[in-house]
């Protein structure tokens, strides 16, 4: 089986429905967020408080690089920045699960854990700039994507057999 890469912008879904592909499949799954979490032990947050965000664009890259040589079969859930590496599509399928900026902000205030979603992402602090980051990575997402999901009111459960049957094609 080849590694499917779920790629898209922050709050889109990528761990649920890679949670939800996991259990319906035989593919393991990472994130490559909680991996630079334990190799650095410390949240993203505080790496971008303390570092600065070109020190976990660093990390992203090691990150990245050792995908490429040491992972198999497994679907790799990403930050919404990871699309920006020159070897994705040597580590795996691209997915890009998209929806527009506005049904994002929709799902995450909709969230129980509203708060701390919003809070731990540093990038969604100011809505202005996100929606110009969003704006400026959409286009950049469409091209490297091998397949689309739209998620857009759609259960991770849904968009997970979505996958699944698409990637088929790739594996
Ligand atoms: C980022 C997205 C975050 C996290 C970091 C930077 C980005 O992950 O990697 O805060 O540049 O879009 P999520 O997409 O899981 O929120």
């Amino acid at each position: 089986m080849k590694n499917v890469i779920l790629i898209g912008f922050m709050g889109v879904g990528k761990g649920s429905v890679a949670r939800e592909v996991a259990k319906n499949s035989k593919y393991m799954t990472i994130d490559t967020d909680d991996l630079i979490e334990s190799m650095e032990n410390r949240k993203i947050k505080a790496i971008f408080e303390d570092e600065g965000e070109a020190y976990f664009r660093k990390l992203e890259k090691d990150v990245a690089k050792w995908l490429e040589s040491s992972v198999k079969n497994t679907l790799i859930s990403t930050g919404g920045g990871f699309y920006k590496q020159n070897n994705l599509k040597k580590i795996a399928t691209v997915v890009l699960l998209d929806s527009p900026f506005d049904a994002i902000i929709k799902r995450i205030k909709a969230h129980p854990n509203a708060t701390k979603k919003l809070k731990k992402r540093p990038l969604l602090a100011d809505l202005q700039k996100a929606k110009e980051l969003y704006d400026e990575r959409r286009p950049e997402y469409l091209k490297l994507a091998d397949i689309v999901i739209d998620v857009t009111d759609k259960s991770a459960q849904s968009c997970a057999k979505e996958l699944l049957k698409k990637v088929k094609k790739y594996a």
